[in-house]
């Protein structure tokens, strides 16, 4: 294999000014055909992901927060293609990748890259870091000579030892394969990189270091992030913005201090009364809102808006109509009561 005549480069190329945000999602959607049943009979359509819309701008990080089984996974795997939504689009740069074949999208595919939530089973545990690492590169036809010293350099910018670049998987702690996973992901010197739980998996003492790695490769490369996590604390330190969805909807997005500090919808309310606060006083103040049962399955949701038989606000009117995502206190928040 012989070495392209220009390596990419560790830090994002820099772009020609665009016009319009990094990546723009518009009303996408995924419904999943329902199971055989041992009967023979098919089970309902799952809508796992209903009508999702943001925008991402270049170097900015959206935080998609929400319980699980409420899509964001199946979000996340469309926007890498991992997934073809059933309807809705992917604009990246200017492109709408959602429709392309899978020759198209190759070239496209080292700027959108990928953490998954367990590193561990994330990675192939016959292949050593080196060719973990380096793989992404190979396929782009890198040689292996020059694969290899780009899998140690990014070794070493993810706080990794480079003299372990020929270990396995195993012989690694949890934090330290989160990070081979990560190191994997900037191989392409990608400009986006969806990070899926990318530390719920770990223990919480190893959770910060994380996050704070993240951090700071995002200011160090230009990257944007979308960062998913199942609660409020995990993505405050890293989202510019943050979009909470429940039911394969967003009920709330908006920029993130607004949103901490003065949350609209019902549901975000709930979510951040569970956040510990660290301030003694009000930790002791702080009020818990617990939501009563499970969040309903995708494959039945409730009529109307879908959080009423949990909302403590619920009227009737939220039995019967969907509300839609609105302007409100300078973001959008999808209630017919938002607010206190
Ligand atoms: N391949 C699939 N086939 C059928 N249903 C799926 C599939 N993947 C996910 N789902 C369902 O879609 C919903 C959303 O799942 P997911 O995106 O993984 O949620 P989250 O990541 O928020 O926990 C869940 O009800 C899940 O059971
Ligand atoms: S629309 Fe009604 S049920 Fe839904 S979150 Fe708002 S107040 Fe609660
Ligand atoms: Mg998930």
């Amino acid at each position: 294999m012989t070495a392209p005549a220009t390596r990419p480069q560790t830090v994002a190329e820099p772009r020609e000014p665009s016009s319009g945000p990094l990546l723009s999602v518009r009303d996408l959607t995924m419904t999943f055909p329902g199971k055989r049943t041992l009967t023979g009979r098919r089970s309902a359509p799952v809508r796992a992901v209903d009508g999702v819309s943001f925008d991402l701008e270049a170097g900015q990080t959206l935080g998609l927060v929400g319980e699980s089984g409420c899509g964001k996974s199946t979000t996340g795997r469309m926007l890498v293609r991992l997934l073809e939504p059933t309807s809705g689009s992917v604009v990246f740069d200017g492109r709408d990748i959602s429709r392309l074949s899978q020759s198209a999208l190759r070239p496209l595919r080292r700027n959108i890259q990928m953490v998954f939530q367990d590193p561990h089973s994330s990675l192939n545990p016959r292949q050593t870091v080196s060719r973990i690492i380096s793989d992404p590169l190979l396929v782009q036809g890198w040689s292996a000579a020059d694969a290899r010293r780009r899998a140690a350099e990014l070794m070493e910018l993810t706080g990794l030892i480079p003299e372990h670049i020929d270990r396995y998987p195993h012989e690694f702690s949890g934090g330290q394969a989160q990070r081979i996973g990560i190191a994997r992901s900037l191989a392409t010197s990608p400009r986006l990189v969806i990070a899926d739980e990318p530390v719920s998996a770990l223990d919480v003492s190893v959770q910060a270091q994380i996050v704070n790695l993240m951090e700071r490769l995002r200011a160090e490369l230009g990257l944007a992030y979308v960062f998913i996590a199942h609660d409020l604390s995990v993505v405050k330190r890293v989202s510019d913005r943050v979009a909470v969805m429940y039911l394969g909807r967003i009920v709330e997005i908006g920029d993130k201090r607004s949103l901490y500090e003065n949350p609209q919808h019902p549901y975000t309310r709930a979510l951040l009364s569970a956040v510990p606060l660290p301030d003694p006083a009000a930790e002791r103040r702080r009020e818990r809102i617990v939501l009563l049962g499970d969040p309903p399955s995708p494959a039945a949701p409730p009529p109307g808006c879908s959080f009423h038989p949990r909302c403590p606000k619920a009227q009737e009117v939220c039995r019967t109509e969907r509300p839609a995502l609105r302007p409100a206190a300078s973001r959008e928040v999808a209630c017919h009561f938002p607010g206190d």
